[in-house]
């Protein structure tokens, strides 16, 4: 492995176009991923309208089989997600929900917590809850959701309560985007694990998705986001990280390339200066390859990851490895 945390990178898996495990291209996933994470996230089939479609009916079938995949060939995974407010993710049983909602989310927390009990390292039990600066909010920091607008903040509290319950060793985090950027959503956040901790509800860590362009936001609110979270106690971990590059690019030339081979490296020394090495819970990439990348859409290309469309490393990767020299 390149560290001495975990070093993790989201993956395609189970029905999905190019999964990792049975697809045309899985060959040389696997050549690129073997060597170089020992962590992996599922892109989609963790989340909750695949494992929970209905109010009676969990189907773990495919989030079995790729935890099997992994734990086969040596590497742990990180269960994403418990909770997201999203409309295409959120099952239509729990939007139209008429009896105790509380009762039926502790459920359905419980139920997947419980079944990947010694499979998974770690959660993301809520995840992007927090409102994007300037929207409307609930209980003054959320966003307005299914979930705040059913049991205002209660509904992370409990969520973080009724997973400890059931599992008392996997590592529990809160995850979100643009966290990191040091404006009023970084406030937020502190507000809320702030108030959990105060209110004894166990949460482990902060994930900062670390979606991020080439120029945005500046390393120094990077490091004093994550640092502001360090400094409490809890364990930080970058979740989602790829460096967008169509803000400032519409093709990858070699001045990209080599900027972005600097992004990556600064991003991961902001990492290691600001988190000390008991409290990092590592650093995952999302996504393989650029081809694949959610970022990398029909008429609007971008270059995020760590391999070109080819599964050759890019410039990308070599900053990255440099920054963890001796870490
Ligand atoms: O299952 C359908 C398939 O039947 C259909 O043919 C195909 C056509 O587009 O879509 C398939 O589902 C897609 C799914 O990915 C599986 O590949 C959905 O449309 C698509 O919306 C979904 O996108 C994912 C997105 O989350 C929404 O769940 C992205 O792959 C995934 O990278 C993205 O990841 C999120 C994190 O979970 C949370 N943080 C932000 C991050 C980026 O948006």
């Amino acid at each position: 492995s390149l560290a001495a945390f975990p070093i993790g990178v989201a993956v395609n898996a189970g029905f999905e176009n190019n999964s990792i495990i049975n697809s045309g291209t899985s060959a040389q996933q696997q050549a690129v991923v073997f060597p170089n994470f020992n962590q992996m996230t599922a892109g989609n089939i963790m989340k909750m309208g695949y494992l929970h479609p209905q109010e009676t009916t969990f189907t773990f079938d495919q989030a079995d089989a790729f935890v099997a995949f992994a734990h086969t060939n040596g590497i742990d995974v990180h269960g994403h997600t418990l909770i997201w407010h999203a409309d295409y993710q959120v099952p239509s049983f729990m939007t139209n929900y008429t009896g105790d909602f509380a009762a039926m989310l502790k459920t359905h927390v419980q139920t997947i917590v419980s079944h990947f009990k010694g499979q998974v390292v770690s959660w993301d039990v809520v995840n992007e809850a927090l409102a994007d600066d300037g929207q409307p909010t609930v209980d003054n920091i959320l966003r307005s959701s299914l979930f705040s607008q059913k049991m205002g903040q209660a509904f992370i509290d409990q969520a973080f309560v009724n997973a400890r319950a059931v599992d008392p060793q996997v590592d529990l985090f809160y995850n979100d985007y643009n966290i990191e950027a040091g404006g009023q959503k970084t406030t937020n956040l502190l507000a809320l694990i702030d108030g959990m901790r105060s209110r004894g509800v166990p949460i482990t860590g902060v994930g900062f998705q670390m979606h991020v362009t080439i120029d945005w936001p500046t390393i120094t609110a990077i490091e004093s986001s994550l640092k502001a979270v360090a400094d409490r106690g809890l364990k930080v971990k970058i979740s989602e990280l790829d460096v967008s590059m169509k803000s400032a690019y519409t093709s990858f030339t070699a001045d990209a390339a080599l900027r972005q081979q600097q992004r990556y490296h600064d991003i991961v020394a902001a990492y290691l200066r600001a988190v000390p090495a008991a409290q990092r819970a590592g650093i995952t990439v999302w996504g393989v390859w650029d081809t694949d990348s959610w970022i990398n859409q029909p008429g609007s290309p971008d270059w995020p990851l760590l391999f070109d469309g080819n599964f050759a490393p890019k410039p990308a990767l070599q900053g990255f490895k440099d920054a963890l020299v001796g870490n």
